[in-house]
């Protein structure tokens, strides 16, 4: 009989998670290593990425940090180098690193537009290129293995005053595709996929609720929480761990044959 249990754990694959000091990112390092990954946590903040790294050692789990920005090529031939050679292979890349800032349009300066578009989508196109290139066969690590990249329900859905979110969450969507069809097709064994969360409880988070209160939209935070969790048909904001669910399932063998598809974890958000 086929063996359910061990299919959806990740015992003996080696993961490298960009953004892992918090937040999502620091959840999808504990969902990993809990199924049996060995984790690279990576992150600009080194301080957090370490204790995230401490804490999954202390639970027995193997675990290491490198200071990874996104935008900078050479720190992810660094970062893919540390898994190959230290960890001992690349089975699982998570590009989860992001950020969000919210401006109307018309107030939107050209190099705000630019700086979310290099830490979202060229750091996402730089994850996946030098994972591909590590993960094909006859690369460093070689055995094939999952991509899961970081959309949102805003790279399915416009918003007011998230334009340049929206532009990039949208090309993370259709990138991912791009990768999927392409490692498919050249036979590497590579599969990648998107997550599209809803508004999940974390800074971030926090900090996009709390914009619509300075940009006039709403006239508190309350009304922002109130009307934003009534949005999501289930009631509630995600928690980290309903995205580290679907991440450590797009990881894992149960889901071998998903690859280019939009997986949307958003209490219902967009159903409606
Ligand atoms: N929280 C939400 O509601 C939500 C919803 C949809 C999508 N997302 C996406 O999920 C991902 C994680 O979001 P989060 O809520 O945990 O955000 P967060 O702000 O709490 O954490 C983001 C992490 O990314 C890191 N980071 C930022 N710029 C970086 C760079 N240049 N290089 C490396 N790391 C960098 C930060 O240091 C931080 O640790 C993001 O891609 C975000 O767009 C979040």
């Amino acid at each position: 009989m086929f063996d359910y249990a061990k299919a959806f754990r990740v015992d003996g694959k080696v993961a490298l998670v960009s953004g892992g000091a918090r937040g999502l990112g620091a959840e999808m390092c504990r969902a990993l290593a809990q199924g049996g990954a060995a984790v690279l946590v990576t992150d600009v903040l080194e301080k957090e990425a370490r204790g995230v790294v401490e804490e999954l050692k202390a639970s027995g789990a193997h675990a290491d940090f490198l200071k990874l920005d996104v935008t900078a090529e050479s720190q992810w031939e660094e970062a893919v180098g540390t898994a190959t050679r230290k960890l001992g292979g690349l089975d699982v890349l998570v590009n989860n690193a992001g950020i969000e800032t919210m401006q109307f349009l018309t107030e939107t300066s050209v190099e705000e537009f630019r700086r979310i578009l290099d830490i979202n989508v060229t750091g996402t196109f730089l994850g996946c290129k030098h994972a591909v290139r590590a993960m094909r066969p006859g690369g460093a690590a070689g055995k094939g293995g999952s991509i899961i990249n970081l959309s949102s329900i805003a790279g399915l859905i416009g918003v007011t005053a998230l334009g340049a979110y929206n532009a990039s969450k949208g090309a993370v969507r259709i990138l991912t595709k791009s990768v999927a069809v392409e490692c498919g097709q050249l036979k590497t064994g590579i599969r990648c996929n998107s997550i599209h969360p809803g508004v999940v409880w974390t800074d971030m988070g926090r900090h996009f609720l709390q914009n619509f209160v300075d940009l006039k939209l709403v006239p508190d935070l309350a009304t922002a929480e109130s009307s934003f969790k009534a949005a999501h048909p289930i009631g509630e904001f995600g928690q980290p761990r309903d995205i580290a669910s679907a991440t450590l399932f797009l990881a894992s063998d149960a889901s071998r044959w998903i690859t280019g598809s939009e997986m949307v974890v958003d209490g219902g958000y967009t159903a409606t």
